[in-house]
């Protein structure tokens, strides 16, 4: 059923579910990437997660979110088990061959979180050193691209909260991750003696995307709902919400 016709019928149903094929819509998300989305009390909460509330509400879709996992989630979108994924997930040209994108709705770069009194100062100093990312990740591209890809001291994991735990544990020298996330995460554990290392020259920007399935057909109503949500002032209400601007 298209959107059209659900809301025609609106008279005779008053349900607003399904995506544009009037399925199920369900949105996958790797809840371990705190601000973007993590879990508290058992309940997958985060920036991402109520930008997606707006956006559904505004594109009048009935969605479930669905803690997939990071590695999980794009394989859930290539097989269509997922309508759409928002996980902090970076708009690139290699994605751009296996997904579709909304329009970018948030900036981002990759950064170094190390330990206090740490000598590395830059993408240079990881060169020897090991560093920890999460598997699949812009941030495992950018040290791949500046080491080689079989670099034995590149650790992936599988979640980014793992790649923090092994620099905790000593098992890493430093963990490369978005800029947003290991700031947050040295600020509120002041006790782990964290810094974080901004490098400009090696990392670049980046800009994230609701993901979609190649060819979805729900790609122009997810744009015009976000387009909405970005113009009528209700993203900048979330995102003063979550970065206390
Ligand atoms: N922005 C980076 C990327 O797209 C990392 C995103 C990781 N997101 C997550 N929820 N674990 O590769």
């Amino acid at each position: 059923m298209s959107l059209l016709a659900l809301t025609a019928c609106g008279g005779k149903s008053t349900s607003t579910s399904g995506s544009a094929s009037g399925e199920e819509f369900v949105v996958g998300t790797d809840a371990a990437y705190a601000p973007f989305e993590y879990l508290k009390d058992g309940k997958i909460v985060g920036f991402d997660v109520d930008l997606l509330k707006a956006v559904m509400k505004e594109a009048k879709l009935d969605y479930k979110l669905k803690n997939t996992g990071w590695e999980p989630l794009f394989a859930s979108l290539r097989d269509e088990q997922v309508q759409a994924g928002i996980s902090a997930i970076t708009i690139n040209d290699k994605r751009k061959q296996s997904y579709d994108f909304s329009a970018p709705y948030f900036e981002s770069i990759n950064k170094i979180l190390t330990k206090q009194g740490s000598n590395i100062k830059s993408v240079d100093d990881l060169k020897g050193k090991k560093v920890s990312v999460q598997n699949g990740t812009t941030g495992q591209e950018a040290l791949e691209k500046k080491f080689g890809k079989d670099n034995a001291s590149v650790k992936k994991y599988e979640s980014n909260v793992l790649a923090i735990q092994a620099l905790l544990n000593g098992e890493v020298d430093a963990v490369v991750a978005d800029n947003t996330v290991v700031d947050e995460y040295a600020k509120n554990n002041p006790d782990k003696k964290l810094v974080v290392v901004n490098d400009k020259t090696n990392f670049e920007s980046e800009y994230y995307g609701i993901a979609l399935p190649k060819g979805s057909k729900d790609k122009a109503t997810v744009d015009k709902a976000l387009k909405k949500v970005i113009e009528d002032g209700t993203y900048t209400k979330i995102y003063k919400k979550w970065f206390k601007v």
